[in-house]
C-alpha cells in the first residue's frame, strides 16, 4: 500500500486527479469505480478542468458507481445518480450508454446486484476504483461487520452512517435506511484502488486502515491486502500515522 501524503484537500484533489487522468490516457476506453461524497469533490472539479481547458476524453470511459441509497428515484437531489450528474457526468463528455450506477427503486434488488456485477465482468473488471472512507470505516456501504468477500448487494445502514449523511437530508427520518453497495470482494477485485480521505475527522479511520488489523468490524483495514493500493491524504487526515 502506498500512503501519499499532500499539505492539504487541494493537493490530494488534484494527485487523484493527476493519477486518474494518466489511466484514461493511457486507456481510453478505461473502467473507472466512482464513489460519491464530499470527498471525491475536489477530484470531480479538477478532472472537470482537465477536461475543458486540456482535453481530457472521457468518451470511451466505462463508469461504475460504488452505491445508491434503496428507494430514492435518480432525479431525487441526494440520490447518487443526481450527485454523480451534477458534480461530474453533465460536465465532460463521457456517453451516457457507458454510465452504470446502482438502480435504488430496482424491483428486484438481488437480480439487479447479480445484474451489475455481471455487466463489470463483461468490461473487463475495473481497472481504478476509486474510494472514500466513513469514520466508522465503511468503504462504499460496506459497514462493520461486512463479510470481507461481500458481493453486490442490499445492506442496512448503520445509525453512524446514517447520521453522517443526515446532514444532506432535511431530517433524519428522511435518510434512507438501505443502500445497494458494491461488496468488499467486489471492490477488491479492482486492478486498483484509490482511497481518499482528508480532515481531522477521518485522522483515526485512516490510522486503523493503514496500520490497523484487518477485519470485518472496519471493512477499510481489507486494503491493506491489495496489491496496488494507493491511499491519498491530506496533512489533517494523515495526523494520527505513526
Ligand atoms: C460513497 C461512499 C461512501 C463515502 C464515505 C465517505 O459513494 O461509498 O463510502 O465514500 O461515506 O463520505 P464523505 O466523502 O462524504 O466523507
Amino acid at each position: 500500500m502506498l500512503v501519499i501524503i499532500k499539505e492539504n484537500y487541494q493537493q490530494m484533489s488534484i494527485e487523484a486527479a493527476r493519477q486518474v487522468a494518466s489511466l484514461i490516457r493511457k486507456k481510453p476506453d478505461c473502467v473507472i469505480g466512482f464513489a460519491t461524497g464530499s470527498t471525491p469533490l475536489g477530484l470531480y472539479k479538477e478532472l472537470i478542468r482537465m477536461h475543458k481547458e486540456e482535453g481530457l476524453d472521457f468518451s470511451k470511459v466505462v463508469s461504475f458507481n460504488l452505491d445508491e441509497y434503496v428507494g430514492l428515484p435518480p432525479n431525487h437531489p441526494e440520490s447518487y445518480h443526481y450527485f454523480m450528474g451534477e458534480n461530474l457526468f453533465k460536465h465532460i463528455n463521457i456517453n451516457p450508454t457507458n454510465v452504470h450506477i446502482p438502480m435504488g427503486m430496482a424491483e428486484d434488488i438481488d437480480a439487479f446486484c447479480e445484474w451489475y456485477e455481471q455487466k463489470i465482468i463483461e468490461h473487463g473488471g475495473i481497472d481504478l476504483q476509486i474510494l472514500g472512507i466513513g469514520s466508522n470505516g465503511h468503504i462504499a456501504f460496506n459497514e462493520p461487520g461486512s463479510s470481507l468477500g461481500s458481493r453486490t448487494r442490499i445492506k442496512t445502514l448503520n445509525e453512524n452512517t446514517r447520521l453522517d449523511n443526515s446532514r444532506f437530508f432535511n431530517s433524519m427520518d428522511e435518510v434512507p435506511k438501505y443502500a445497494i453497495t458494491m461488496g468488499v470482494g467486489t471492490i477488491m477485485e479492482a486492478k486498483r484502488l484509490l482511497l481518499l480521505a482528508n480532515g481531522v475527522k477521518k485522522a483515526d479511520a485512516i490510522k486503523a486502515t493503514v496500520e490497523g488489523p484487518i477485519m470485518a468490524k472496519f471493512p477499510a483495514t481489507i486494503v491493506q491486502l491489495h496489491r496496488y493500493a494507493t491511499v491519498i491524504v491530506d496533512k489533517e487526515a494523515a495526523s494520527k500515522l505513526e
